[in-house]
């Protein structure tokens, strides 16, 4: 059985949806169980529980939102060195500049990628959903 943690941050509810909505989904996985969490409640130990892991959250000013950077703030040094090789995805949910994210994914993302202790790069950069 594998575990797949979602982490999310979200204010007006956008992020809140499409994490649902990937957690919905990978429910429907056979062999897969999910754990959805908030960012301001995740700590290190959700990280070192779980095998692979998607992180939402908003698009504020061009970064991922602070709550979200502060999970990682937090988690950062606890995992460091722990995570390797683990898969991970982002989804990200602005309301306007990451429509047409340029190759390679806008701003927030490279930003979550690069905050992010594990070394695969991520499966999906910019979504935009509203
Ligand atoms: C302080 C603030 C800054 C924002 N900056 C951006 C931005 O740089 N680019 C963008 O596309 N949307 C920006 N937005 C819009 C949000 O990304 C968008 O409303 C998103 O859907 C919010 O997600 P949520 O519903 O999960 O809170 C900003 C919103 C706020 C409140």
């Amino acid at each position: 059985m594998k575990s797949l943690l979602i982490v999310y941050h979200s204010v007006t509810g956008g992020t809140l949806q499409m994490a649902e909505a990937a957690a919905t989904a990978a429910r429907r996985e056979a062999g897969v169980t999910v754990r959805l969490e908030a960012a301001a409640a995740a700590g290190p130990q959700a990280l070192l529980e779980c095998d692979g892991y998607l992180f939402a959250c908003p698009e504020n000013l061009a970064a991922m939102s602070g709550v979200m950077k502060d999970f990682f703030d937090r988690t950062y040094y606890p995992v460091l060195d722990r995570l390797q090789g683990r898969a991970y995805a982002i989804l990200v949910c602005a309301g306007s500049s990451s429509a047409s994210p340029p190759a390679g994914g806008c701003a927030t993302s490279r930003r979550l990628s690069s905050s992010v202790p594990t070394h695969k790069p991520p499966k999906k950069s910019c979504v935009r959903s509203r």
